[in-house]
């Protein structure tokens, strides 16, 4: 799957990348991460990606050249022209079941907005898709496309080592993940449920799924509506 970033600072996502799974993903071509800077895009001299918005009000607002420029850019590197999701707080909310449609494209291009937000005419103009991480307002929309690349590159083939599945997760099946415990037996008088030393794989299975249930009842009663 290739992954494309259009973003005021490319430099943000060196660290995301440069460890643990999205690194071993990378290396081993599962993804492939191009990000490009919007302001090489920017028209006239100042390198101005942002001005004031019309009817007033505070902050700046994107301006649609510099972005219409750098995703047909972008979209010109390959023939898949990519879904195309900007990051907005006014976005579709990104839950695992939006996730895992996204793990199934070939290509995703995700623009990550600063100041006060994007000229209306970028959404519009480019007919992409808004999505959110959620219900509070970030900086920019770097940090979503982050979250973003990271549960889609979990759930690609191998990603996860050979042998790991990303389908006994947290939300997989709509509900959280069962408690998980591991060596010691007994830590501090907390001992691990009898159950799971029983080697009884059924009834552990029975177990875990009535923890789910109840875990899910007690914390995200909303994710059983
Ligand atoms: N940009 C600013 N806030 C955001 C949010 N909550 N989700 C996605 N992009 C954003």
């Amino acid at each position: 799957m290739r992954i494309d970033v259009l973003t005021l600072f490319p430099e943000m996502f060196v660290s995301p990348l440069g460890y643990s799974i999205i690194q071993r993903a990378i290396q081993r071509k599962i993804i492939q991460v191009e990000l490009t800077n919007i302001r090489d895009f920017s028209e006239g001299n100042y390198n101005k990606v942002d001005d004031k918005p019309y009817g007033g009000g505070p902050g700046m607002v994107m301006t649609p050249g510099p972005v219409f420029k750098c995703l047909e850019h972008v979209q010109k590197q390959t023939p898949a022209a990519g879904r195309v999701i900007a990051l907005t707080p006014q976005g579709k909310p990104l839950k695992q079941s939006l996730v895992a449609e996204l793990g199934k494209e070939q290509r995703l291009i995700l623009i990550a907005g600063r100041y006060e937000g994007f000229d209306e005419r970028i959404i519009e103009g480019l007919g992409c898709e808004q999505i959110s991480i959620g219900d509070y307002v970030l900086s920019g929309g770097e940090l979503a496309a982050m979250v973003i690349i990271d549960a889609v590159t979990r759930l690609q083939q191998g990603a996860l080592g050979d042998d790991v599945s990303s389908a006994d997760e947290s939300f997989s099946d709509g509900l959280l993940e069962y408690p998980q415990y591991t060596r010691p037996e007994d830590f501090r008088g907390m001992k691990v449920p009898e159950i799971l030393l029983s080697g009884d794989h059924a009834k552990i299975a029975d177990w875990r799924k009535k923890q789910s249930l109840e875990k899910t009842k007690k914390i995200r009663p909303d994710l059983l509506k």
